[in-house]
Parts: structure tokens; C-alpha cells; sequence
């Protein structure tokens, strides 16, 4: 597969095997619902069995589907969500270095707003801090949602807040997992990671031009590498069982919508009520904060209105992050 973005004859083919499941589908038929040669029907089929689909050739007769495809494919995910807001500019790849990268490119080109980019892997994923995102082949979900929101540059901490109180109330209605929030967005399962957040922005001192939500999930790992392994794990290590990308991102799409329509109606405080009453991360937790001069140990006092973490330090003075990083003193 290359890194463009998929050809949307491959999103056809999915669409075609998994509508005639029960049966097996002639390759001449197939090649010429697509429009392409029966030679690139079986390298297409030949790419997404290396992906993962089980697809059974029969020969001389044609192809069926073993399973259901867990790939997120854009005719797979708009048969789950209609005529969703989400699904309406659905742009999946491969294989790509980072989709945030990508959205904002699209953004600056105009894509419109709640354009969704996919991969099924990434080569470059970036994380919050400078860090990297570990973004394993077929395993995790990595998506970028194009966001053009009537807000002040202002609203982005808490248009972050919203993008993970929506993951976590997605994830745990998707796997029945408890899943903990710890601030600004981070999804933990057992004190593990399992979602985070890249908020990226392009905007002007008093309006936001477009924000990027950047979310990466660790869905079906089967096992971290080595130096992730004790902070990070994935659903279904957590879970004991295979979890299902699409219904998960399904979830996900439904919930950002929501909750974005919320923020809209009811402002803030709508978003920071939930945040707090989610996440064992708003009060009386000690934490661990990264100051410019060092570590130091403090206790969470809530969220202020505009979504900034309030701290009391241990000499009671009292403070508000606005960004970094806390992480639970144990
Ligand atoms: C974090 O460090 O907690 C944030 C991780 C965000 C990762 C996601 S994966 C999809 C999107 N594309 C990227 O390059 N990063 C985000």
C-alpha cells in the first residue's frame, strides 16, 4: 500500500465483499463494479489480506469474506453512522507519517469542517510535549478531526477537555472498561494510558481558523514495546478480548459530536461539570507536577471556567495549569 490516501476503489471492494458476505464474489464481477483489471482486483485483495482481512479465494469462482474487516474504511464506517456529521468527509490512509500533520495541511487547504483523517498506521505519530506516538499497523485508532469552531482562540483548552471526557464516555460504553481521565485528556485503564490527545491549532489573536483533534487509541495491541509497557497498555490487554476498531471510532465520532453541541449550547461549564465528574483527576488528588523549576508534589482543587487545572501546593499556595503534564503521586 503506498502512503496517499486510499484509492476509493479499495473502499468500493470492501464495501462490495462485505455487502455479498454470504457469498463468493466473481473476480470478473468485482473488477468490473470497481472499474479496474481482475489483476488489480487480486493485488488489492493480496494488500488487504497482509492487513489482516480474511478473505477466502476460491479458484476459478472468486473471493468471500471470512470475517468482518476491521479496517476503518470510510464506506464501512458511514454504513454504521448515515448521514452523521462526521461521515461526511471521511479521508483514510495506509499508511502516513502523522494525520495531524495532514489535517492541518488539509485545513490550510480549506477542508471543511468535521473532515475525519484516518491511518491504519502512522510513521511519524506525535505526541503531546515533542514526544512520539507509538502507532502500531492495524492495532490502534489514529485519527485527526478537522474542527472550525464560532470560538475564541481561548476555547481550546477546553475544546481538548471535551475531546477526552468524549473518548472516555466512547470507550467505556464501546469495551464496559472503567476508564479515568486524567487531565487535560488522557485515557487511563488501571493506571495505564490508553488514549491521548493532540490539540493543534491554526488561529488569529481573536478567532480560531481551525483546530485539529489529534487522537490516538490503543485498541487491539496485543503487547506495548518494552518502554511503554509500564505506563501504557491497550482495550484489549485491559479487556481480554479483540476489540472492534469501527465500533469503537463509531462510538467516538457519535460522542465528539455531542459533546461539541453541548459546548456550543451550554458553554463551558457544561464541559468542565462532566470533565470533573468523570475523572478521579479533579479533587484531592496528589499529583506530581513538571514545573520550569523541577517536580514538585501538590493536591488537585478542580477546574477553573476556562478549563485550567487548580492545584494547591503543599504551602498552600494555590494555582492554575494551563498546560503540562500531572501525573498520580503512588
Ligand atoms: C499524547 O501524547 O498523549 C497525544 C497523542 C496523540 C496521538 C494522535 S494519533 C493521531 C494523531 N496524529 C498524530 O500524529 N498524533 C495524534
Amino acid at each position: 500500500m503506498t502512503t496517499g490516501s486510499t484509492d476509493r476503489r479499495i473502499d468500493k471492494l470492501i464495501h462490495l465483499l462485505v455487502k455479498h458476505a454470504t457469498v463468493v464474489v466473481p473476480g470478473p464481477k468485482i473488477a468490473s463494479e470497481i472499474g479496474v483489471t481482475r489483476f488489480k482486483v487480486w493485488e488489492w485483495i493480496e494488500s488487504l489480506r497482509r492487513l489482516g482481512v480474511e478473505i477466502r479465494g476460491v479458484r476459478g469462482e472468486g473471493y468471500q469474506l471470512v470475517t468482518v474487516p476491521d479496517i476503518l474504511a470510510p464506506s464501512l464506517l458511514r454504513a454504521e453512522l448515515g448521514d452523521h456529521p462526521l461521515a461526511r468527509h471521511i479521508v483514510h490512509y495506509f499508511r502516513t507519517e502523522s494525520t495531524n500533520a495532514l489535517a492541518l495541511k488539509l485545513a490550510g487547504e480549506g477542508a471543511e469542517h468535521g473532515t475525519v483523517v484516518l491511518a491504519e498506521e502512522q510513521t511519524a505519530g506525535r505526541g503531546r510535549l515533542g514526544r512520539a506516538w507509538y502507532s502500531e499497523k492495524s492495532s490502534g485508532i489514529y485519527t485527526s478531526i478537522i474542527l472550525r469552531p464560532p470560538l475564541a482562540p481561548a476555547a481550546a483548552p477546553v475544546l481538548t477537555l471535551m475531546a477526552g471526557l468524549a473518548a472516555q464516555k466512547a470507550v467505556s460504553a464501546a469495551t464496559g472498561l472503567p476508564v479515568d481521565i486524567r487531565w487535560p485528556n488522557d485515557l487511563l485503564v488501571d493506571g495505564k494510558k490508553v488514549c491521548g490527545i493532540l490539540t493543534e491549532m491554526s488561529a488569529e489573536l481573536d478567532r480560531l481558523h481551525a483546530v485539529v483533534l489529534g487522537i490516538g487509541l490503543n485498541v487491539n495491541h496485543s503487547r506495548m514495546p518494552v518502554e511503554l509497557e509500564n505506563s501504557a497498555t491497550s482495550l484489549r490487554m485491559e479487556a481480554h478480548r479483540g476489540i472492534s476498531r469501527v465500533q469503537v471510532l463509531v462510538a467516538l465520532l457519535r460522542e465528539l459530536e455531542r459533546h461539541y453541541q453541548l459546548l456550543l449550547k451550554n458553554g463551558n461549564k457544561a464541559i468542565t461539570d462532566r470533565w470533573e465528574a468523570a475523572s478521579t483527576f479533579a479533587h484531592g488528588k496528589r499529583v506530581c507536577v513538571l514545573t520550569p523549576s523541577g517536580v514538585v508534589q501538590a493536591t488537585t482543587t478542580g477546574l477553573d471556567p476556562s478549563g485550567a487545572l487548580r492545584i494547591r501546593h503543599d504551602d498552600g499556595r494555590q494555582e492554575s495549569l494551563v498546560a503540562g503534564e500531572v501525573t498520580e503521586v503512588r
